[in-house]
């Protein structure tokens, strides 16, 4: 028996020190572990004379109630104490002045990205993209250009190869290929996304922005694109009425094909859209021509429709009065803090799609 009262008060004594939580533990395995000395005084009560077993037990069971439980305590105590000392430690001064934050801006042809979209989205057309490096087939051949076409010239080509095989995308028309060979009609995509032209002046730049519009299904006529681009500048410019204006052009891509200009007039030093007696070409369009369809093994007895492109540039520079093209890729913060947009602003028609 005395045994047991001197471990137990070697071990109080050492549980009352300033200990931390590792050697709590060491203690628990010193007693109460496969070979611990409570558990081995355990193991002895087998030989342990039959009259003073009994009391053995009870006293042995007594310690190591007393034992667990002060263990116990002392991990609590030990724990709430590491509490404090955190909360101590991480104390939030709130008189501190808050740290300095500066929110970036849209740039605006993203602003005119969303804003077509959503504008496309709700008369039911799907946004598709495509890869800025494109192939030669996708880029031309597919889409009815055939080599030596003066096409291929006429766009100024970044070629990647000397084979040609791979170029910079001259236009976003390729998608009209990547969507309709990877799907089944009828299609009715729009694609914005980045074009590359060797071109640089106050009015080009080598990298600029197109959106693509098609849509094919039975029975689309060049009446129901009319309706589509008279719809779409209207909830563009968010004027009630424009002046449009279609005038016979050629594409490979298209037959019969035409330029639109919208008319405007400056009033003020400023563009006032739907008004007035000039002309401004804001894009390409027409019915796809059958080749194009054929190349993408659509029915050209079952489907025909039409397809468009408009330069995002021109659109952003008109609607928000900026007159050098040049300044959408200079990256002058300064700039983009007068012409970006705030980053909340999503545009949507319901919600008003520039403010
Ligand atoms: N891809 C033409 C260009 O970059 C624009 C264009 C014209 C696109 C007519 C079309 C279209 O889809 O039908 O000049």
């Amino acid at each position: 028996m005395s045994d047991i009262i001197k471990i137990k008060e070697e071990y109080i004594s050492k549980l009352n020190q300033d200990i931390d939580l590792n050697q709590v533990n060491q203690f628990k395995t010193e007693l109460f572990g496969k070979n611990g000395k409570i558990s081995n005084e355990f193991k002895k009560m087998g030989s342990i004379p039959a009259d003073v077993r009994k009391k053995f037990a009870s006293d042995l069971n007594a310690i190591k109630d007393e034992i667990q439980n002060l263990i116990s305590k002392k991990i609590q105590e030990i724990e709430i104490q590491e509490i404090n000392l955190k909360i101590k430690n991480e104390k939030v001064d709130v008189t501190l002045p808050e740290r300095s934050f500066s929110q970036g801006r849209i740039h605006p042809v993203s602003q005119v990205i969303d804003e077509i979209s959503s504008i496309f989205s709700e008369i039911g057309f799907n946004v598709e993209e495509g890869p800025d490096v494109e192939n030669e087939y996708n880029n031309f051949s597919a889409l009815n250009t055939p080599e030596n076409h003066p096409a291929r010239d006429m766009h100024d080509t970044f070629y990647l190869d000397k084979n040609k095989e791979f170029l910079l995308r001259t236009h976003t028309s390729p998608v009209q290929v990547r969507t309709m060979v990877k799907g089944k009609p009828p299609f009715k995509i729009i694609a914005p996304g980045r074009t590359y032209r060797s071109d640089s002046d106050q009015t080009h730049s080598p990298m600029f922005h197109q959106v693509e519009g098609l849509h094919i299904d039975k029975n689309i006529n060049m009446g129901h694109l009319k309706g589509c681009l008279n719809y779409f500048i209207k909830e563009f410019f968010e004027v009630d009425k424009i002046k449009m204006r279609f005038r016979p052009s050629h594409f490979p891509f298209t037959e019969p094909s035409a330029e639109v200009d919208i008319g405007y007039e400056v009033k003020d030093g400023k563009i006032v859209i739907g008004e007035g007696n000039k002309w401004l070409e804001i894009l390409g369009c027409g019915m796809v021509h059958p080749n194009v369809l054929k190349n993408v093994k659509v029915d050209t007895l079952k489907y025909q429709g039409y397809a468009f492109g408009i330069g995002i540039d021109r659109l952003a520079m008109l609607k928000y009065g900026i007159n050098d093209l040049r300044a959408f890729f200079e990256t002058d913060y300064r700039w983009l803090n007068h012409f970006g947009f705030d980053p909340l602003d999503v545009p949507s028609s319901y919600r008003g799609l520039s403010r």
